[in-house]
């Protein structure tokens, strides 16, 4: 899914418009842009945040699945005798006797287009071939592997090149083209500067802390899912589908996630299975995936191949840019990695070519992880860009300085807001840019060959249909709601940081609840949309139970405010008062409720996606960055590190800096993995993730995290709303990797154009 196709999606919903757009721009204010600690920290640091696999039932029991030792062919026999006598087991299913799991509709996307354990055909390996349920987990997992499945294995393709034949771009079967203007290979081939290349990167595994997990609880016709979800309405919308049930009978809660990366954007099967298995036995059943279930069965990001070739001028125009990339997706979705996300709007040029091709392996299938498409793909492009700086003999902050463009030149449209120069400017000024020595392997810290390096980043800014509710309360409190949920980044905090500059009331009086679809139906927690998202609903609810408190403050007996004109009344600081005097002179608002016999004002609030605004199609919407790099090379012990860190971020207005500061360290955290460890390595003989664990899939631990300065723009976009703020979940991790490869050739001169950069990689120095 690309990002315009993943808007397009979050915006299907028909939620009335509100014309964010033209909401004036909020004031800054106490709480809006201040650092707030997350307000659902003391939660989860003393162990009482419940995750999925922390509910539990009585009469619960545990499902296994098992999973496909083969990566392609046919199920001959699955026999589950043995299993079936071991103590405690009550069931195994399989494709001869599942209950039926119907195949969800398009948009929602269930990882495969074929529902779980539907027949006898294997198309990667760990496939789910059959499910056991026992009393205890223990004893389901001992008969998951008392459970024989005999096979007619065929060839599988797992190869790791994508060097696949294909037709040319644009016939039939072949590449498409995604985004052209002028004409690219005229310009290319005329160029007196060209850089020619090709880089890859492999399939990446998400590992959020906390496993994928569903509880399913069923009360006659209806279920209650306890899920680990980054949507838990469109969770409720496939299950929908794929349970055959009306929506009303399903609910969904995920109160607290442990991350999730994109792996849990969309349901996997599993989630599924649980519930039909719990539907048969009339018992609550829990099913948790084991780390290693997560390197087969729920998502990775997908191996990418990529072409880039650059035509310059001797002093830095940008003549062509031709972007070839492909993907590898599974055998049962058609997955694209978009490569080319940022690609079109990023440089200014004349000719420009995008394309985009898949590659099928016989791997489970692909899933977005953080920044999809545009991460790899800033890879490959702002690697080429690093070599294209190389060849023309100019700071590659300068190069790129000079390229910068105020339009979007893939559809002529205005940025909304775009401020790269300000990043490089700003990130060179920061890290010290102008004491680089551009010669290879020139400076040095005692032993230690430094090397610098630096690269853009961009993401997509979005905004999608929303709900919300909040009530004013009588005990001086406030409660919001709305059917989205808090993936780790901060949407708890916000949330109630909105509605406190709405009314003044204090934070730690604000309830937020949210990871229940039966709350008012708001965003998924994914493309870094959320936050724009929600907010708009929130400030229409919250500003929708003041209207009700101030109607009630103006119509009930003994109100200091009986029979005033609402317009001359306001809510400030928790106060009810006439709007041109001081909150001071006014009464408490718990008062009024109090007074008015009511237990709460209620608000309902809503909000429409980006593209109801009017002028919503008028502007290319994104966040920018730069990230500025030092490596630290050891040529006598061929050590490798990242030292430091400078990253500024053009990502609207921030609501709060410390979870803000948090994604974005975080981010570039993942940025060293993606550059220097992570690789999902696949047996070639059979396909089966040999590194399916935390001791072999390597991700940075705390010794391998840079010193890290992040900085914030904080400029607000005027078309996301009141608040001018977008998301920033993904646009930290956009840029790292290729300012660390960057970094590595101007400390090593070893340029490495396939990720991970490995220790053989230098050793040629
Ligand atoms: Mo993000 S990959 O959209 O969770």
């Amino acid at each position: 899914m690309t990002f315009s196709e993943y808007l397009d999606f979050i915006q299907s919903n028909a939620v009335a418009p509100a014309s964010a757009s033209s909401e004036p721009l909020a004031p800054p204010s106490a709480i809006i842009g201040a650092s707030l600690p997350r307000i659902d920290g003391p939660l989860k640091t003393t162990g009482s945040a419940m995750y999925a696999s922390d509910y539990n039932f009585p009469r619960m029991v545990y499902a296994v699945p098992v999973r496909s030792t083969i990566a392609a062919g046919k199920i001959l026999s699955v026999d589950s005798a043995a299993a079936k006598k071991l103590p405690g087991v009550l069931l195994v299913l399989d494709h001869s006797n599942v209950p039926a799991i119907f195949k969800s509709g398009a948009g929602g996307r269930i990882s495969e287009s074929r529902p779980p354990l539907s027949d006898d055909t294997v198309y990667y390996w760990g496939q789910y071939v059959a499910l056991v349920v026992a009393e205890t987990f223990e004893q389901a997992n001992a008969a998951a592997s008392a459970v024989r499945v005999s096979y007619a294995a065929s060839k599988a393709n797992v190869a790791t090149s994508l060097d696949d034949p294909m037709p040319a771009i644009g016939a039939e079967g072949g590449p498409r083209v995604v985004s052209h203007r002028g004409d690219s290979d005229a310009a290319f081939a005329g160029a007196p500067v060209k850089v020619d290349q090709v880089y890859s990167t492999p399939a990446e595994t998400h590992n959020p802390m906390e496993m994928h997990a569903t509880v399913a609880v069923w009360k006659g016709d209806k279920v209650t899912l306890y899920e680990s979800s980054q949507g838990v309405v469109n969770h409720l919308n496939v299950m929908a589908q794929v349970l055959g049930l009306p929506k009303e009978n399903i609910q969904i809660i995920s109160r607290f996630i442990g991350s999730g990366f994109g792996g849990k954007l969309f349901p996997w099967p599993h989630s599924a299975l649980c519930a039909v298995a719990a539907r048969q036995l009339n018992r609550p059943v829990k099913l948790t995936l084991a780390r290693n279930m997560m390197f087969s069965n729920s998502g990775h990001r997908p191996r990418t191949q990529q072409r880039l070739r650059l035509g310059a001028t001797p002093d830095g125009k940008l003549l062509a840019l031709q972007h070839d990339y492909r993907n590898s997706t599974s055998l049962v979705d058609n997955i694209t990695e978009n490569c080319g996300e940022a690609t079109p709007f990023l440089y200014s040029t004349a000719n420009l070519r995008v394309s985009s091709g898949l590659v099928k392996r016989n791997i489970g299938s692909p899933t977005p992880m953080r920044g999809p498409g545009a991460v790899p793909g800033l890879f490959a492009l702002e690697s080429a860009m690093d070599e294209l700086a190389i060849a023309l003999k100019m700071d590659p902050v300068q190069l790129r300085l000079g390229l910068d463009t105020i339009t979007d030149e893939s559809n002529g449209k205005p940025f909304s807001s775009r401020h790269l120069k300000e990043c490089l400017q700003i990130g060179a000024e920061k890290f010290g840019w102008a004491k680089r020595n551009p010669a290879v392997g020139s400076m040095r810290d005692g032993d230690l060959i430094l090397g610098w390096g630096v690269a853009c980043a961009s993401w997509g800014a979005g905004r999608g249909v929303s709900q919300a509710a909040v009530t004013l309360r009588d005990d001086g409190t406030a409660r919001a709601g709305s059917a989205t949920q808090d993936i780790g980044t901060g949407t708890y905090t916000i949330v109630a940081q909105i509605v406190s500059d709405r009314t003044g009331i204090p934070i730690d009086k604000i309830d937020v609840v949210l990871g229940d679809s039966s709350l008012p139906p708001g965003p998924m927690s994914g493309g870094s949309t959320a936050t724009a998202t929600v907010i708009p609903s929130v400030m229409d609810a919250a500003d929708a139970a003041i209207k009700v408190l101030l109607g009630a403050a103006i119509s009930t007996k003994g109100s200091p405010f009986f029979g005033k004109d609402l317009a001359t009344l306001a809510l400030t600081a928790a106060h009810v008062h006439i709007r041109d005097q001081s909150p001071d002179s006014g009464v408490p608002f718990e008062q009024i409720l109090k007074l008015a016999k009511l237990a709460g004002a209620d608000g309902e609030g809503k909000s429409g996606g980006y593209g109801s605004d009017t002028d919503g199609r008028s502007f290319s919407n994104h966040s920018f960055g730069a990230q500025f790099v030092e490596v630290e090379w050891d040529p006598g012990i061929a050590h490798l590190r990242v030292s430091r860190v400078v990253t500024v971020i053009d990502g609207g207005r921030i609501l709060n800096k410390l979870p803000a500061t948090n994604q974005i360290a975080g981010a570039v955290v993942m940025g060293v993995g993606m550059a220097l460890f992570e690789e999902t390595i696949y047996d070639p003989r059979n396909g089966h993730a040999i590194n399916d664990n935390f001791a072999d899939y390597i991700v940075p631990t705390s010794a391998d995290a840079p010193q890290i300065d992040v900085h914030f723009l904080d400029i607000p976009d005027p078309k996301m709303g009141h608040y001018g703020a977008r998301g920033i979940g993904e646009i930290g991790l956009a840029g790292v990797a290729p300012a660390i490869t960057a970094a590595v050739y101007h400390a090593t001169g070893v340029r490495v154009r396939s990720l991970p950069v490995r220790i053989e990689d230098l050793l040629t120095t």
